[in-house]
């Protein structure tokens, strides 16, 4: 059977740290609240970088570990929803800075479910034969589209960018499946009316950003999290005939630890079975998962065979998840 497999994971973030202690210079905060009722320590903020120069770093970094060139790319899918430009996309931008000649390119929304509906996609290529090398990148600019004024909401996100490189190959390993699940009733929990990271809603628009930025139903919100990342865990481990305890890491997008460790006990998975850096960069949108990943790679925690599970939800609403055998 045709899988499409994970051969390069990458990931880039910004040099600037936003410490919280920061932001209670900026909004009625305190780190004691931040860290206690998130578990969020500082994040980091692109100054300069659009999305598309954060998903050019992690993109390199994923196409190194493949040890692939940017020519052998056949399709490039970001998932974003801070794009440079209304358009082009920002897959685009990207196919231009790595010189992915070869490759088609197009973005993808799903708020901080997008990269698992962009592997989600990437799969289908793969498996109907019309790609064999493909990039997939969650990238986010969250800090220009932030009302900075905001407390409930500023605290929360940071900028960053996660790849991964999947190959067609035949065999037991690669994506078993994903399931990308949509409710657009519930669109004005969280949701953005402006957009556009390159001409994004700065401090010094603070009105634009007070009427355009990020809103979000904070309470409700966390609730309706917790609930579907469980059910949307539980479809991929039944889809594949396969159980909590067979699970070697379990990879969730980071939006809050308390939402992480509410959804893991639903679950019953033990603690050092769930991977988390929400602490260093915050909620990262589409760019959670990818990073963390990579990060986990990174840190020698997967290995050949283990079973993966990423679960995600976000904005729309949407929610996501699926599993992997590395
Ligand atoms: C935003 C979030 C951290 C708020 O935590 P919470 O425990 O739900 O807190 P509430 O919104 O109920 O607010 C509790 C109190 O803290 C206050 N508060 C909110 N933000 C604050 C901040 N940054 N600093 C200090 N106090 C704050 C509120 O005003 C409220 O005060 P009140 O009781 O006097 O009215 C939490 O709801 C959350 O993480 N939600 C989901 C986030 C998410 O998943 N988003 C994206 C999905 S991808």
């Amino acid at each position: 059977m045709i899988r499409s497999r994970i051969i390069g994971t990458g990931f880039f973030v910004p040099s600037k740290v936003l410490t919280n202690n920061e932001l209670e210079e900026m909004v009625d905060t305190s780190d004691k609240w931040i860290r206690e009722r998130t578990g969020i320590r500082e994040r980091r903020i692109a100054e300069e970088q659009n999305s598309s120069d954060l998903a050019t770093k992690a993109s390199a970094n994923a196409l190194k570990m493949a040890g692939i060139k940017a020519s052998d790319i056949d399709l490039i899918i970001v998932a974003t929803v801070t794009p440079d430009m209304v358009f082009p996309s920002t897959a685009c931008f990207l196919q231009k800075k790595i010189g992915a000649a070869s490759a088609s390119a197009f973005d993808i929304s799903a708020a901080c479910s997008g990269f698992i509906y962009a592997m989600d996609v990437a799969d289908k290529y793969i498996k109907g034969g019309s790609a064999k090398k493909v990039l997939v990148v969650g990238v986010d600019r969250f800090s220009s589209i932030i009302d900075w004024q905001d407390r409930a909401t500023c605290i929360l996100f940071g900028d960053g960018a996660g790849a991964v490189v999947l190959t067609s190959e035949e065999g037991k390993r690669g994506l078993l499946s994903s399931h990308i699940f949509s409710n657009g009733n519930f669109w004005d929990m969280l949701y953005a009316p402006l957009n556009g990271s390159s001409n994004g809603l700065t401090a010094s628009s603070a009105a634009s950003a007070q009427k355009g930025g990020v809103k979000m139903r904070g309470n409700e919100t966390f609730k309706i999290a917790v609930k579907m990342m469980e059910e949307a865990s539980l479809e991929a481990l039944r889809c594949n005939h396969l159980g909590v305890a067979d699970l070697d890491l379990f990879i969730p997008h980071q939006a809050n630890a308390r939402i992480i460790n509410s959804a893991a006990q639903r679950l019953s998975l033990p603690q050092e079975k769930i991977y988390m850096n929400i602490d260093k960069y915050g909620n990262t949108s589409a760019a959670s998962i990818p990073i963390a990943m990579a990060e986990a790679h990174k840190a020698g925690l997967i290995h050949d065979n283990s079973l993966i599970l990423l679960v995600a939800f976000g904005g729309g609403f949407t929610w996501a998840s699926s599993l992997i055998r590395w």
